[in-house]
C-alpha cells in the first residue's frame, strides 16, 4: 500500500511502540525501518529485550553495501512467526550523521518496494534532531505525528503542525509532507482526539489508549496481558490501520483525479 513514517516532537509519546504495533498487526507483509537518530535499536533491546545480537543495520547499509536494493535484504531481518521484517537503526546517535548521504536513496527504494507487496513503516524518533531522516519524512505517502494529549505534548507538536499548515515545515529542518496526520496516544488523557484534531488543524488517523501493561507487550516485550489480542490497545491499532489505507487511498485516488484530462 504505502510508506508510512511515524515520528514526534517532544518527549517519549510511544513511536516505537505504535510503530511495532502497526507493524505486528499489518495485514500484509512489511517492513520496519528503525531510522531514529537517537540511535539504540529500540526493538532489540525493547520488544527482544536484548536476547537478539546486532547483527546488521542502516550503518552497514550505508557504509558497505554496494546497492541499496541488495544490502537492504541483506540486513532486513525477519520477526519469525509473522510477516515482519525490520532494519535495525543505528547502535549510537553519534553514528546518525554518517547516514546523511543514505536517506534520499533509501527513501527512493523504500518507494520501489510497493511493487513487491511489501508496505512500509518508518520509526522517526523526534523530529528536528541532528541525522533526522528528512527525506524518509518528506518521501512518505503519509507522516503521522504521535502525541499524548497532555498541554505541554500538544503545545510542542503545535509547533510542527503549524508549520506543516503554512508549508514551512522545510524552515524547521525538513521538505514538505505529502500527507500529515496525527496519531494519539492516551485518547481523553486529559484531551480527547476530536479536541487535538482542532488544535492541531490536522486529522487524527489513530487514536489509541493509554494501557502501560499491553504497550509494554510492543516496548519491552512483557507478557501480554489477558485479553490482549482482544483488548482496547490492539483494537486501536487495527482502527488506525484501517484508517491510515483509507487515507493513502483517498489521496492517491484525489493525485490520480488531478491528473485526469
Ligand atoms: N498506548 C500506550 N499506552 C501506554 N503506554 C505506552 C503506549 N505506547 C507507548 N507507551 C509507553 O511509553 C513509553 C515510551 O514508548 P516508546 O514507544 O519507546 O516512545 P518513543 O519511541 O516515542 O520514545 C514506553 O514505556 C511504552 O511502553
Ligand atoms: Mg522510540
Amino acid at each position: 500500500m504505502a510508506v508510512i513514517a511515524l515520528a514526534s516532537a517532544s518527549g517519549s509519546p510511544g513511536v516505537t511502540t505504535t510503530a511495532l504495533g502497526f507493524a505486528m498487526l499489518w495485514p500484509r507483509p512489511v517492513l520496519l525501518v528503525e531510522a531514529d537518530p537517537t540511535g539504540g535499536s529500540g526493538l532489540l533491546a525493547g520488544y527482544f529485550r536484548g536476547t537478539r545480537e546486532y547483527e546488521a543495520g542502516l550503518i552497514e547499509l550505508a557504509l558497505t553495501a554496494s546497492s541499496i536494493h541488495d544490502g537492504l535484504a541483506e540486513i532486513a531481518q525477519r520477526i519469525e512467526g509473522t510477516t515482519v521484517s525490520f532494519v535495525a537503526g543505528t547502535r549510537s546517535h553519534t553514528q546518525a550523521p554518517a547516514l546523511r548521504d543514505l536517506w534520499q536513496a533509501l527513501a527512493d527504494e523504500l518507494a520501489d518496494l510497493e511493487g513487491t507487496g511489501q508496505d512500509v513503516i518508518v520509526d522517526a524518533g523526534r523530529l528536528g534532531l541532528l541525522g533526522s531522516p528528512e527525506p524518509l519524512l518528506t518521501n512518505a505517502d503519509l507522516t503521522l505525528l504521535v502525541t499524548r494529549t497532555t498541554l505541554p505534548a500538544l503545545s510542542a507538536v503545535r509547533s510542527w503542525a503549524d508549520a506543516i499548515q503554512r508549508g514551512t515545515v522545510h524552515s524547521q529542518g525538513s521538505g514538505a509532507w505529502q500527507q500529515a496526520g496525527v496519531a494519539v496516544v492516551g485518547d481523553g488523557q486529559p484531551y480527547k482526539a476530536s479536541e487535538v484534531s482542532r488544535v492541531l488543524g490536522l486529522p487524527v488517523v489513530a487514536t489509541l489508549p493509554d494501557e502501560p501493561d499491553a504497550a509494554a507487550v510492543f516496548s519491552r516485550g512483557a507478557q501480554p496481558p489477558k485479553r490482549f489480542e482482544t483488548g482496547p490497545l490492539v483494537r486501536g491499532l487495527q482502527a488506525g490501520i484501517a484508517s491510515i489505507h483509507s487515507t493513502v487511498s483517498r489521496r492517491r485516488s484525489e493525485l490520480l483525479e488531478g491528473v485526469r484530462p
